[in-house]
């Protein structure tokens, strides 16, 4: 009999849980763009204007609300007109953040919509502040959104698109404290301020305009921005100069000059990552609490936009490439953040993490030879948890000690849960983050009938296992037997190392 019991009011349910928070990024990266999404028209790898379809068809699987782009660092190095027209024409530029690869601006702003298109995705762009103009970000968006014969509008259907695009993202610039600029927090929120009020509303496109923000416990990045973020009766826009604040933090067992191997690696790191992973809900609760004191009522959003695990390289590929394996650790280290974000669904507008294929901690790894396509165990977490889209959050209260692991100066808990509610079911997602011993918990469902469930998990026989072009389902989610009917709900056998959801229907 487990001693652990998690209730969950059934009829209470909490703020809801943005379907933003599993959205996704994609930089000018490695091989994130060409050759993960992007193959060309002529290539043989099976493609629609060039854009790689099967790789769209497991996205699709996904549901990905937003995609970032262009990055990341990339973004402040970009030059928005530089990829737009005729392919063959497009001026050539040094990618100096990635490898010093030679970009030829194959995909551009086109080739960008055209993806989101095809993916179903809300697109979220990054404008340059680092090194580009207030005019150029400003003819960018009127390019992408305006619809009367204005000059970027008669600019864009000159290259073949008629309507504008919808375009409800837009990022003002990125990581000025370091790559985009490396500015103080002051110097930046001014900027943020200019670069806003020239990102203009046109016609029925109203953009939710988002601030880059602090690097991980950077609280005093944040206060700055909070301080000069509302000033009202400006004659701008009513909702503020910019809409959000967003906040980036990676995982690893290591520091960032050595921030651990990917596939080759021990308990001990497998917990140190757990306590990183963790650290993530203290980071949210100090921005939270700075937020909290300027915007008590929770108008500003906080935008987790770049998050997840950053490994050393694969051994033989390009150090500026950022190509790393994803093993079952990273999928927990996903579920751990999708928790976090769900409990702090009320600040947290939105999140993407990094990156979507072929770098960093991606869903997608696809074989620069042969083509083959991947799907990493992080794909599964976010498939399996397409149900907390838009749901409303339900709180989870846990009677009983969570059993711990002391690492890495703290206490790490070995289990991690949330729990969200719509249409007549609802999601409870648990994770067992302890490597070797299985354990179970008592659902201790109230204030409405359970009238059936069905539950999948996703572990694997080692901490290391990774999927594989020989391999490709050696972490891949299964039907679950191990939940039976208990007197206060359910009884749910969690294995060893393992995320687990289960989907209630509702009476
Ligand atoms: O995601 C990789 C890089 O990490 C991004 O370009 C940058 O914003 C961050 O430092």
């Amino acid at each position: 009999m487990s001693s652990l019991t998690a209730v969950i009011d059934l009829d209470l349910p909490g703020p809801t849980i943005s379907r933003h928070v599993y959205g996704h990024f994609a930089e000018h990266l490695g091989r994130c763009i060409y050759g993960g999404f992007w193959v060309g028209e002529d290539s043989p790898v099976p493609n629609v204007r060039g854009i790689r379809s099967d790789v769209v068809e497991a996205l699709r699987a996904l549901r990905i609300p937003n995609l970032r782009w262009p990055g990341g660092c990339f973004a402040d190095d970009y030059h928005w007109r530089d990829g737009i027209g005729p392919r063959d024409q497009r001026p050539r530029m040094v990618n100096s953040h990635w490898g010093d690869v030679v970009e030829d601006n194959a995909f551009g702003t086109h080739e960008f919509l055209d993806l989101c298109e095809m993916l179903g995705a809300e697109p979220y762009i990054t404008g340059n502040v680092g090194s580009g103009t207030v005019r150029e970000m400003s003819e960018w968006v009127e390019y992408v959104t305006r619809a009367d014969d204005s000059p970027m509008a008669a600019l864009r259907r000159s290259h073949g698109r008629e309507e504008p695009w919808k375009l409800p993202y837009f990022g003002l610039g990125n990581e000025p404290w370091g790559c985009g600029g490396n500015m103080t927090g002051e110097h930046y929120a001014d900027l943020a301020r200019q670069y806003a009020t020239y990102a203009r509303n046109h016609g029925g496109n109203t953009l939710y305009k988002i601030a880059a923000g602090a690097n991980a416990d950077d609280y005093a990045w944040t206060e700055a921005l909070m301080k000069v973020s509302q000033k009202l009766g400006c004659g701008c826009d009513p909702r503020g100069f910019f809409q959000a604040i967003s906040l980036h933090y990676y995982t690893m067992s290591g520091d960032w000059s050595v921030k651990g191997h990917a596939t080759d690696f021990d308990v001990e790191d497998w917990y140190v990552t757990m306590r990183r992973a963790h650290r993530m809900g203290e980071i949210l609760r100090g921005h939270a609490n700075v937020m909290d004191a300027y915007d008590p009522e929770q108008r500003i959003g906080l935008v987790i936009d770049e998050w997840g695990t950053w490994w050393e390289v694969q051994e033989g590929t390009n150090p500026g490439f950022l190509h790393q394996q994803n093993t079952l650790r990273d999928a927990l280290v996903a579920s751990v953040h999708l928790d976090i974000f769900h409990r702090y669904a009320q600040r947290v507008s939105m999140a993407n993490i990094a990156q979507t294929v072929n770098v960093l901690q991606a869903m997608i790894l696809t074989d620069p030879d042969s083509g083959a396509l991947v799907l990493t165990p992080t794909y599964h977490v976010f498939e399996m948890n397409t149900g907390h889209h838009d749901a409303s959050s339900l709180a989870v209260h846990v009677k009983g000690e969570i059993p711990t692991r002391a690492t890495d100066g703290a206490d790490v808990p070995l289990l991690s849960m949330s729990a969200s509610t719509k249409d007549g079911t609802a999601l409870v997602s648990l994770s067992n983050l302890d490597a070797d011993a299985p354990t179970s918990i008592v659902l201790d469902l109230r204030g409405r009938e359970v009238t059936g469930f069905e539950a999948r998990v996703l572990t694997a026989p080692t901490i290391q296992t990774h999927n594989t072009p020989e391999h490709p389902d050696a972490v891949a989610p299964v039907a679950h037997d191990g939940v039976r009917r208990h007197p206060r709900g359910l009884e749910v056998d969690l294995p060893a190392r393992s995320y687990t959801t289960v989907r209630l229907v509702l009476a």
